[in-house]
């Protein structure tokens, strides 16, 4: 199949030119986040494509990104290679997988695991590799979509909820905005839950 140009997006949204098949932008919320930090260590839970990992790599983060899925991986290695960005991208499944390092920064974007025993292992997990003074990202459609049956409650999620995880840390954004928002190659005006959150260099949280 012939290579189609695709784009990764700096935060002035400017594309880049690559020879691989096209990505998403890369996430918002990510983007305003990480702004105010410093670059450090980060860590991509369900990282699809790989856009939002390749972004920070680029912008002096050490990045790792796991994805369930091999295709995926294969492909954030691919745009890696071609932005001649160095970021560790490893197939695991994040209902089961526990990293080796704690990090200054996790991210998960529209990738939490269905409500249940799965979804609480990976919050856990997401928790735990949070450094002292570290953030974590969660962006997912918002719980209210179920409301309308839209959606199955499962898949969703509730600020609330994030928050009763997150206990102990200090929240530095819980909103929900109606958001356009790619589903495959649709995209949709729907809520999004973004939850923002920082670790506690405090004894309470360590
Ligand atoms: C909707 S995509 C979002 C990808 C990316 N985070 C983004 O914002 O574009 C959800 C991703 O989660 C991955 N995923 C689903 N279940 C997973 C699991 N148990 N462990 C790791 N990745 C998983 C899927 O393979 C898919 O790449």
């Amino acid at each position: 199949m012939a290579a189609e140009h695709a784009s990764v997006h700096t935060p002035e949204r400017a594309p880049i030119d690559t020879e691989v098949t096209p990505v998403p932008d890369v996430d918002e919320a990510l983007v305003e986040t990480v702004t105010d930090l410093a670059p450090g260590r980060a860590l991509d839970l369900g990282c699809g494509r790989g856009q939002n990992a390749i972004w920070l790599a680029r912008q002096g983060w050490t990045v790792g990104g796991v994805d369930i899925s091999p295709a995926a991986i294969d492909e954030s290695r691919d745009v890696a290679a071609a932005f001649d960005v160095d970021a560790l991208f490893e197939v695991q499944d994040v209902t089961s997988w526990r990293p080796r390092y704690r990090y200054d920064l996790v991210l998960s974007t529209f990738a939490l695991p269905a409500k249940g025993a799965g979804r609480s292992r990976m919050l856990d997990m997401a928790r735990e590799a949070v450094a002292p003074g570290g953030t974590i990202i969660i962006r997912e459609l918002d719980i209210s979509l179920g409301r309308d049956g839209w959606m199955s409650e499962r898949y969703l999620v509730s600020t609330d909820e994030l928050e009763r995880v997150f206990d102990g840390f200090r929240i530095d954004r819980k909103a929900v905005r109606i958001t356009r928002h790619a589903i495959g190659t649709d995209e949709r005006v729907l809520p999004v839950a973004t939850f923002v959150a920082t670790r506690r260099t405090d004894l309470r949280s360590l």
